[in-house]
């Protein structure tokens, strides 16, 4: 309580020099934001190992999963962020749209001329985390890629908008450009071609879909004191057999421990 007060405090004065001095102030300072926080669930409001809904990761996905997308403050509740890595394990991270899941893994579609392609080629680990804000959960997986089958890359291409199949076309994604207008260029060259005619556009071999096969998936609730639940499923290492205390037998090849927040 004091801390937040002293908190809002140090922001009002902030605020107050830097409309005094002007930017040369604030350049010379970091903005300290330490006192945004958000009150997270209640104390009865927990996620307890009794309330999972199933003993492996995605029986566990689907339910949250289809929580989040009732949510209508939530507008893409399948908005990832995927962080990918070289092969010296310099990272990046950026945002993808899951487009499938199911026990074999999680689906998404990019550029496989991309940077994240081009690391992926070099180095298959991910990880991936979703969070919806309004349900204070977060979703974390870890595991390694594999390119989905051309068939089925197509097939989810031809189900996207036209326009969007021409702007995948168009694009030779994380590559510099000199400008829009070049983009554009591009575009209504493409449009002339497939959309008056109304010809199918084929899929440009450059681009397509991952899956994300799980090593591991933990479920992050946010508790408004601070201790959050995190439960994990993981693959047991070799010859760990669940005690039933710190960890605990799951379904189909899957263990699951609660970890400290
Ligand atoms: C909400 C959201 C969803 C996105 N979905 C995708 C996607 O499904 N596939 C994709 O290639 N890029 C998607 N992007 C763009 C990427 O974040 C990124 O800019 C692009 O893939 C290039 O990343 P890279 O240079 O690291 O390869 C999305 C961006 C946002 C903000």
């Amino acid at each position: 309580m004091i801390r937040d007060q002293f908190l809002s405090m140090r922001i009002f004065i902030s605020s107050i020099l830097r409309r005094t001095y002007g930017n040369s102030f604030s350049r010379k300072m970091s903005i300290d934001i330490g006192g945004m926080r958000l009150r997270y669930k209640d104390k009865d409001d927990t996620f307890l190992e009794k309330h999972l809904v199933s003993k492996e990761p995605f029986g566990q996905f689907k339910a949250w999963f289809e929580e989040a997308c009732t949510k209508k403050e939530i507008l893409e509740p399948n908005a990832m962020c995927l962080a990918t890595a070289t092969k010296d394990g310099i990272p990046s991270a950026r945002f993808v749209l899951l487009k499938g899941y199911g026990k074999e893994g999680f689906k998404f579609f990019t550029n496989y001329g991309s940077r994240k392609a081009k690391e992926l080629d070099e180095n298959p680990n991910v990880a991936a985390t979703f969070y919806w804000e309004v349900l204070n959960r977060s979703i974390r997986i870890e595991g390694h890629i594999e390119k989905i089958s051309v068939e089925e890359s197509t097939t989810y291409f031809h189900s996207r908008p036209v326009p969007s199949q021409i702007a995948a076309c168009a694009s030779y994604q994380s590559t510099p450009i000199e400008s829009r207008d070049i983009l554009c260029e591009r575009e209504k060259v493409l449009e002339a071609e497939y959309l008056i005619p109304q010809k199918e556009v084929p899929k440009p071999e450059f681009w397509g879909g991952y899956i994300i096969r799980p090593r591991s998936v933990e479920f992050w609730q946010g508790q408004r004191d601070r201790l959050h639940d995190r439960i994990k499923f993981r693959k047991p290492k070799n010859g760990e057999t669940p005690d039933g205390k710190l960890l605990h037998q799951g379904e189909e090849g899957w263990v699951y421990e609660r970890l400290s927040p």
